[in-house]
């Protein structure tokens, strides 16, 4: 897939991995419009990059979705690049969390559901390009589920394996289905993860952008690397080590 003169939108781009990735695309040469719920934070990400395109939406709401490619089909007359990043982790002990449903409920809601709506309301105008693609950024705990965010591991599981028959979907378009499975990532929802191999926001984007340029469809990035070799050799022992580095992460 080609990395330059696409238009490219970031779902969730106002910050973090999201903010990253709009960032390395506007350096390639892209034109990138970026979309989140708060306002404010798109403006400050607009004010350092002036160039980046920002438009306030909730991916939850089918309304804002929809006015959202209304707007990117009249400004930019198409979408070639999608990348579903937006999404949420709540800190929650399933058993002993009182509001573990409802905070579930909010996972899903955005991560799973919204993704599915944004791509829905992409896919016609991404079947309409020559070269187009669709990113799914979902984790390594799509593969190996953290004890201490269950319904987050299985949003992003769900999304793993929703990217996977995708793929096989559009297999006869234009539309190329890429997967990322970052590791941890310095970003503000896992501050509270005292975890001295969290990477970088932007090295998460230069592995997108080489993972696209070589078309790996699953791009497993860094540290996640020796944990899905571990799963796939021992389900089990792949638990226990990332169990093993929670609990390290939590003392600390
Ligand atoms: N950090 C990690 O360790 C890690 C590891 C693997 C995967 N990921 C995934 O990477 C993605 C980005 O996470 P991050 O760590 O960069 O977190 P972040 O800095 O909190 O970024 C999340 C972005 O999503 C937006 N967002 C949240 N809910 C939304 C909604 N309903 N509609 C539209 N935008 C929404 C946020 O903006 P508003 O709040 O203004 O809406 C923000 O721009 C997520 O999908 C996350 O699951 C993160």
């Amino acid at each position: 897939m080609k990395t330059t003169e696409n238009t490219v939108l970031v779902t969730g781009g106002s910050s973090g991995i999201g903010l990253a990735i709009a960032k390395a695309f506007l350096a390639s040469n892209n034109q990138v419009i970026i979309c989140g719920r708060d306002p404010e934070k798109l403006a400050q990400a607009n004010q350092i990059h002036p160039e980046l395109h920002t438009v306030t939406c909730d991916i939850t709401q089918s309304d804002e979705v929809n006015d959202l490619f209304g707007k990117i089909h009249d400004q930019f007359g198409g979408l070639n690049l999608l990348v579903n990043n937006a999404g949420i982790l709540n800190r929650c002990e399933f058993v002993s969390d009182e509001d573990a449903f409802a905070k579930g409920e909010q996972e899903i809601n955005i991560n799973l559901l919204g993704t599915l709506r944004v791509t829905k309301a992409a896919l016609p105008l991404l079947l309409n390009e020559a070269e187009s693609a669709l990113v799914n950024i979902s984790s390594i705990v799509a593969l190996v589920p953290a004890s201490n965010m269950g319904i987050y591991s299985a949003t992003k599981a769900a999304l793993h394996s929703f990217s996977r028959s995708l793929r096989h979907q559009l297999h006869n378009t234009p539309v190329r289905v890429f997967e990322v499975l970052p590791p941890f990532v310095d970003t503000e929802p896992v501050k509270h993860i005292k975890d001295k191999g969290k990477m970088a926001p932007d090295k998460v984007a230069e592995f997108l952008i080489k993972g696209l340029q070589t078309n790996q469809s699953e791009i497993i990035i860094g540290p996640a690397k020796a944990l899905y070799i571990a799963q796939r050799l021992s389900p089990t022992q792949a638990e226990r080590i990332l169990q093993r580095r929670i609990a390290a992460a939590s003392k600390a």
